[in-house]
């Protein structure tokens, strides 16, 4: 199978081979030039391209060495040694490279003419990304179905290893084995911490506009949502504080903080995080801390834990991550729950046995430790390419649709776009959007106050289709 293909693509109808286009290449980053995608239809990878016009020295990484064994690690470490050294100072990964993804039950892709009534919109909505996972996942992935039985799975050791020397090596955090759990996704953690730490009608603080399940796990399990929205200046964000602390009564028990912050790319500093911290502490307020982004620091910013800002706010930290966002493995719903303080850890736990979910996926598992093993790789190289996409879009909307700003982007790979100098509202916006200019992005106001008069695009696609749907855009608004 080449790296263009599809598990399982022979019952998957091929698609067409779209031409060749205009795929921007490294050395242009930040040059405003658009161009088609070339399109790869599943199993049919198409004749490798020349690493030098992809930048990449493994632009095709046709595999004759299917693992048949589960004995990866070792193999896979020996063979990204000799990669690397072939490899110096070059682009590994090809992120340019369009894989087609309708027809494989995306919910990105395949939705797009239900959810919108557009059947050729864009869709550059949904976080997740439309690059293939690093072939150390797809590798251990395939070395499990290749043993092909599924049964009842255990939470590993080797799995725990994995985590753990992650946090360590990424993010300097010790935790411990034992303070680790699994859920099936960092959305089921919100709603199931909802349950673990607050009562019906206990009030729960979100910091709008902010990822929209915070305020329906707090909604949806009849608890009261309490907006702290972000205060926006000049197109810089930063937390209320002092709006956090009056919201604060004694009803109000849990705050689900968003970090890095998603939509508005925020990577909180220490100093912002400390100030947190002390009102959280000196409330007794649980955090449940959304760090699912946390590996997707832009350069120049540094992605902290909360936990790891004082004891005192550890104690009273529930961090939420996961490799879905970071090796775009979200259809596997894997999901690591962080709690150091033991009675907190035990709510959860209970809550988790509850809801029946105490079994591990065994593909999930699979792949959560192939990628923080060694996937760290191919997570420098997209960082890479997400900077580089957003450079490009930064110079794209700057020189060809001024009256619309671009939030910096310090972590994520969501951008939020300020409409709010086109003088639309919001439905005219939205509508312009989709039906003129047929690309789908999540509009501002579902992100919850603070939202109107933004879109959030998603930048994590090859740099032709990013291309393309700015195009759309300019066109759009320009008539
Ligand atoms: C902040 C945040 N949390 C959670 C999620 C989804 O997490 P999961 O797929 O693990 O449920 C997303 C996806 O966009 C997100 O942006």
């Amino acid at each position: 199978m080449t790296s263009g293909g599809w598990p399982g693509g022979s019952s998957l109808a091929p698609r067409p081979v779209a031409e060749q286009a205009g795929v921007i290449s490294e050395t242009r980053r930040g040059a405003v030039a658009s161009g088609r995608p070339r399109v790869e239809a599943r199993g049919q990878g198409g004749p490798p391209r020349p690493a030098e016009a992809t930048g990449s020295c493994h632009p095709d990484r046709t595999r004759a060495d299917r693992p048949d064994t589960l004995s990866i690690p070792r193999r896979l470490q020996a063979e990204g040694r000799r990669r690397k050294v072939g490899c110096a100072n070059a682009m590994r990964y090809d992120f340019d490279r369009v894989i087609e993804r309708k027809g494989t039950g995306s919910l990105k892709w395949d939705t797009v003419e239900r959810s919108t009534g557009v059947a050729d919109a864009l869709p550059l909505w949904v976080a997740d990304m439309d690059f293939r996972a690093p072939d150390a996942v797809l590798d251990a992935l395939r070395a499990r179905v290749e043993h092909g039985i599924f049964g009842y799975a255990v939470k590993t050791e080797s799995c725990y290893r994995a985590i753990i020397g992650w946090m360590k090596r990424r993010h300097g955090w010790a935790i411990e084995r034992g303070w680790i759990l699994f859920s099936p996704g960092v959305v089921p953690a919100l709603n199931l911490a909802a349950q673990a730490y607050t009562q019906p009608g206990d009030r729960v603080i979100v910091q709008t506009p902010v990822y929209y399940p915070f305020s329906t796990a707090v909604v949806n399990n009849g608890r009261e949502l309490v907006p702290n929205t972000l205060v926006e200046e000049g197109g810089a964000y930063r937390i209320d504080f002092d709006g956090l602390e009056q919201s604060i009564d004694e009803r109000t028990r849990m705050l689900i903080f968003c970090s890095p912050h998603n939509p508005v790319g925020r990577v909180w500093r220490r100093d912002e995080l400390e100030k947190l911290a002390e009102i959280c502490v000196r409330h007794r307020l649980v955090v449940v801390s959304d760090e699912i982004h946390a590996d997707l620091a832009m350069k120049g910013h540094t992605h902290l834990p909360l936990a790891t800002i004082s004891p005192a706010v550890a104690s009273l930290t529930v961090t939420c991550t996961a490799p879905n966002k970071t090796f775009n493995v979200a259809g596997l719903q894997a999901g690591n729950v962080i709690i150091s303080n033991p009675e907190l850890r035990d709510r959860f736990r209970a809550v988790l046995t509850n809801a029946g979910l105490t079994m591990a996926n065994i593909l999930a598992l699979a792949a959560s430790e192939a990628a923080y093993d060694h996937g760290e790789e191919w997570l420098e190289q997209l960082l890479e390419y997400l900077h580089g996409n957003y450079l490009f879009l930064r110079t794209f909307v700057e020189q060809r649709m001024p009256r619309v700003k671009v939030t910096p982007l310090e972590g994520t790979y969501l951008v939020w776009l300020d409409f709010r100098g086109c003088g639309l509202g919001d439905p005219e916006l939205k509508s312009l959007l989709l039906q003129k200019a047929k690309v789908w992005l999540d509009a501002g106001p579902m992100f919850g106050a603070g939202g109107e008069g933004f879109q959030r695009i998603n930048i994590a696609c090859p740099r032709s289709i990013l291309a393309q749907a700015l195009e759309r855009i300019a066109a759009a608004i320009s008539q």
